[in-house]
């Protein structure tokens, strides 16, 4: 068996934050404002049994009694939470706390409250006062599942949608969440209390997550599916958002862990100019103070981040916070895949990966990689695709890729998405499919928040200004609606109809097996500064084809592809890697040729395996072996 991914449960009760107490008069107005700044709130009992927060630093040591309180919880994501104590007037507003941990904090305490019951419940007043029981504190135990019920049934509960949106990217792949979950609990009748954990990550991406916390500057690979991303985004919620930028070097990919693009951060433009202009320009007031506020800096698809650019970037980090430490003594934390897709060059540019630079050596404590591939369930597959990540494909191999043309896609009259190699194919192909449908065009026109950035919106959100749809039309949803349901990024479906009434938002029939009626969401990215910019617009985009290119990083749920015309390295993996299983795609045409590894990556990747493979030989390290991509020797 599977090596159980047990988690420390909804970890012990213990919040990094700020605290901001504010007194209040009788009236409601403030008397009285007092800031605690990095102190850790700690959830307890004391002798009553009763709930205590207690704010603990070097200077300060206070106790809030919980009891007549309520819990304002809608900027979670952003750290920030408050606690209303009505009985005693005082508001207690916590910042800068890492996300996932306070969400997980307010759960606890949420659910501990509806357990316990309005005034610690049990012992009454005349009791406390002739207690003899010495004063305690002691901290709260773990929220278990009975309890999370308890508070759901109490109507304390969480927003499903808040719920969604925190587990990270939670897998489309429901049926393996759910034999997931089993897993972690045991046997299906737990003697021991289940503790509610949405989020379980397998030992190697704890490991990441570990060195992380430490502080180094951090590399972590792996070959596409193994949860990269999945995993930033739970280091994303483990850190303090205030001074945390999470970024990818594309705009798709970003979108899918929240950030904005590595270049949106920079404020350098394209980044081509001198390093002295690239200083100037990420000198201007509001690039600085966000460069000067950084102190982890986060990014995704790092094997598409041109090498020149990188080392722009270092010398920049350096220059505008005045910090000769590499980067300036911000944390790096990086992931990607380098046998995926690199930098796009122009026409006879030299292309330089990250990996090759000084910058790069100077800078990365430590590169770790993980194995386990989670996407794909299927063995076959997973071999075929470690294969050909490595630039080898075994006659046997292409035979197979090459049956899957006979496959049968297409389900309910949804149609497997085209991937192509050429971006300017993309348009042209959904434009004519468009066009020979019958029937009338519906537009919807995107909603942002300043109609003067509406270049920027488009390129840091994965949704168009101007949406057409008809009936019939091929569509991939671009956000995760409903996890559970299979509402998820990628999720491909087809037009069905439009509700009538003004807005006239198109029904979808997915491959799910769901028809549903599409709404405008929002999408919010980070301006330069820190201002917010919105977009509102319905979380579609046509789907007869899409580029390989900005498929890089999602998971497809059914694509047809004609390698031939391949021209990275690396291309036709990122195409099939997509998939989840052979049956769900068709490959047009195929041959070895089309299976290119560079050798300087293939060089690079052999000097992780050696260097882990010396570290192995020194610690005993544990390796899981179930679903694990096959380790080839190169
Ligand atoms: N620990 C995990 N438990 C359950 N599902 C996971 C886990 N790690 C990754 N996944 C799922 O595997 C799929 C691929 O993950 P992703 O982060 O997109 O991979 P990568 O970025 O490495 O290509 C996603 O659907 C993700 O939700
Ligand atoms: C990690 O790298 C940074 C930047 O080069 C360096 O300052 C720091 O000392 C390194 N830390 C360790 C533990 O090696
Ligand atoms: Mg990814």
């Amino acid at each position: 068996m599977k090596t159980p991914d047990k988690e420390p449960a909804l970890q012990a009760p213990i919040l990094p934050c700020t605290l901001v107490v504010e007194t209040l008069n009788a009236g409601g107005t403030v008397k009285k404002s007092t800031t605690y700044k990095q102190i850790k709130l700690i959830l307890g009992r004391n002798e009553f049994r009763d709930l205590i927060l207690r704010l603990d630093s070097p200077k300060h040591s206070l106790k809030f009694p919980l009891r007549d309180f309520v819990l304002h919880k809608r900027f979670l994501k952003e750290g920030k939470a408050t606690i209303s104590l009505k009985d005693v007037n005082l508001n207690l507003m916590i910042a800068n706390a890492p996300p996932n941990q306070l969400l997980v904090f307010m759960k606890t305490l949420a659910g501990k409250h509806a357990v316990t019951g309005v005034n610690g419940g049990v012992i009454n007043a005349r009791k406390r006062l002739l207690s003899t029981v010495p004063k305690s504190f002691e901290e709260i135990s773990p929220l278990t599942f009975n309890e999370y019920e308890t508070v759901r049934k109490n109507g304390g509960k969480m927003p499903l949608k808040e719920r969604a949106a925190n587990v990270p990217d939670a897998s489309p792949v429901s049926s393996k969440r759910k034999r997931d979950s089993k897993d972690a609990s045991g046997s299906s009748t737990p003697k021991v209390p289940r503790f509610l954990n949405p989020l379980v990550l397998t030992s190697e991406q704890k490991r990441v997550l570990q060195v992380v916390q430490s502080g180094l500057n951090v590399f972590f690979t792996g070959s596409a599916g193994t949860g990269k991303s999945f995993l930033l985004k739970r280091i994303v919620g483990a850190l303090p958002p205030d001074v945390t930028f999470v970024t990818a070097s594309t705009g798709v990919a970003a979108c899918q862990i929240g950030g904005t693009t590595l270049h949106a951060f920079a404020g350098i433009g394209s980044g081509k100019a001198s390093i002295d202009q690239c200083i100037q320009l990420a000198s201007r007031r509001v690039i600085a103070q966000q460069w000067k506020k950084c102190k982890h800096l986060i990014v995704d698809e790092v094997s598409m981040v041109d090498g020149d650019f990188f080392t722009k970037l270092e010398a920049v980090g350096r220059a505008v916070r005045g910090n000769d430490k590499p980067f300036g003594g911000i944390q790096l934390i990086l992931c990607g895949d380098f046998l995926q897709l690199p930098p796009v060059t122009r026409p006879g540019e030299k292309r330089v990966f990250c990996f090759q630079t000084n910058a790069w050596d100077r800078c990365i404590n430590l590169s770790m990689e993980l194995t386990d591939v989670r996407r794909q369930d299927d063995q076959e597959f997973i071999d075929i695709l470690q294969s050909i990540r490595l630039g080898r494909c075994k006659e046997e191999m292409v035979e197979r890729l090459k049956q899957t043309e006979k496959n049968t896609v297409e389900r309910d009259g949804i149609k497997a998405t085209r991937l192509c190699t050429h971006r300017e194919d993309v348009n042209h192909i959904n434009q004519e499919h468009l066009k020979k449908l019958a029937g009338d065009n519906q537009v919807f026109q995107a909603v942002d928040s300043d109609p003067g950035l509406s270049s920027l919106l488009d390129s840091q959100t994965p949704v168009v200004a101007k949406l057409t749809l008809k009936v019939g039309a091929q569509v991939m949803l671009m956000k995760n609606l409903d996890v559970g349901q299979g509402l998820v990024n990628g999720a491909r479906g087809v037009v069905t109809g439009f509700k009538m009434g003004k807005e006239g938002n198109p029904i979808v029939r997915f491959l799910c097996g769901v028809t549903t009626e599409i709404k405008h969401e929002k999408w919010t990215v980070k301006g330069s500064g820190g201002i917010y910019l919105h977009r509102r617009q319905l979380p579609l985009k046509l789907a007869w084809a899409f580029s390989i290119h900005k498929s890089q990083g999602m998971t497809l749920d059914c694509a047809e592809m004609s390698l031939s015309r391949v021209f990275e390295a690396g291309q036709a993996y990122v195409a099939l890697s997509r998939a989840r299983n052979l049956k769900s795609i068709r490959v047009l045409d195929f041959g070895p040729e089309c299976v290119r590894a560079h050798p300087d990556v293939l060089k690079f990747y052999q000097g992780l395996r050696r260097a882990r493979y010396e570290e192995q030989q020194t610690h005993d390290i544990e390796i899981s072996t179930e679903r694990k991509a096959t380790t080839l020797v190169y």
